[in-house]
């Protein structure tokens, strides 16, 4: 488990450096996605959310929308909803189907009750005031409508956190290195539940264990790297940790047959 300083927390939260670098196109957030290849058992994210969804008709927002992973699946399964996807970054909107808008999920340029369901998809801890956002979320879904929020637990992934801080620790000549840069950590599973029962009534969370299992380091390589834009709050070298972490996880591999990395996200369905 990884936790933030407060300047870690802030860079995981500016709008310049989400908008302008780390979603600037999908080329990072598509790296990151992709070690969930090698997770078993394997979630259709679009998919739980499709079921989510069953019972849904008319205007449904991605907010956060990113690279559109469930805004295509939403279009293409459910072609009877009115599905807009919204992102602050224009950059990563560019091949996202339409229609789209650049919006900030802290002030939604839509009316009170208007959407029949709001998608919040591991994007709420990166909004400067989780719980303001959250009540935005809620003015816009009408009363018998349903948000669907999902993140990462504390403890996803803790063994890339071991890693990069042996890397770190490597790097800078000493036993253990600076933790890695979290993104969930300030909206985690382990948080969300009770910050969104602030405003929802009705809050389910289902948990989604997994374990990645690989046999070549470049998926890890691609996912550390995947944080270039947040190197300068590492505090170490970033490029000579990744590379570090690439040396160390191909020992793993070499002496153990695989490196392994434990996983744990969450989707909550969330009715007011
Ligand atoms: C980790 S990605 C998740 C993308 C997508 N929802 C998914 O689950 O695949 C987070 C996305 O939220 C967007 N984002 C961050 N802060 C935002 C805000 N205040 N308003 C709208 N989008 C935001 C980022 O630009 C990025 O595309």
């Amino acid at each position: 488990m990884t936790s933030n300083t407060a300047q870690q927390d802030a860079a995981v939260a500016d709008r310049s450096i989400l908008a302008n670098s780390a979603y600037a196109d999908g080329r990072h957030l598509t790296a990151r996605q992709s070690i969930y290849q090698w997770q078993q058992p394997q979630y259709d994210l679009p998919g739980i959310v499709l079921g989510e969804l069953a019972g849904t008709s008319g205007i449904v927002l991605d907010v956060g929308c990113g690279n559109g992973k469930f805004v295509s699946r939403l279009h293409k399964d459910r072609p009877d909803l009115r599905v807009v996807g919204m992102d602050i970054s224009a950059g990563i909107l560019a091949g996202v189907e339409k229609p789209v808008l650049v919006a900030d999920a802290q002030a939604l340029p839509f009316a009170d009750d208007s959407a029949d369901a709001v998608l919040a998809l591991h994007m709420l801890y990166h909004v400067g005031n989780i719980e303001a956002t959250i009540k935005e979320l809620a003015r816009v879904l009408q009363d018998g409508g349903v948000l669907i929020a999902s993140t990462n637990s504390d403890h996803d992934k803790r063994e890339l956190d071991q890693l990069w801080a042996r890397a770190a620790g490597d790097v800078l000549g000493i036993p253990e290195g600076p933790a890695r840069v979290s993104l969930s950590s300030r909206f985690s599973l382990e948080k969300a539940a009770s910050c969104l029962g602030v405003v929802f009534t009705d809050v389910q969370v289902r948990e989604l264990p997994g374990v990645i299992e690989v046999t070549d380091p470049a998926p890890i390589v691609a996912h550390l790297a995947s944080y270039e834009a947040w190197a300068e709050q590492c505090g170490v070298p970033f490029r000579e940790t990744v590379n570090r972490a690439a040396e160390i996880a191909a020992a793993t591999i070499e002496s153990r047959g695989s490196f392994k990395i434990t996983c744990l996200g969450g989707i909550l369905s969330c009715r007011p």
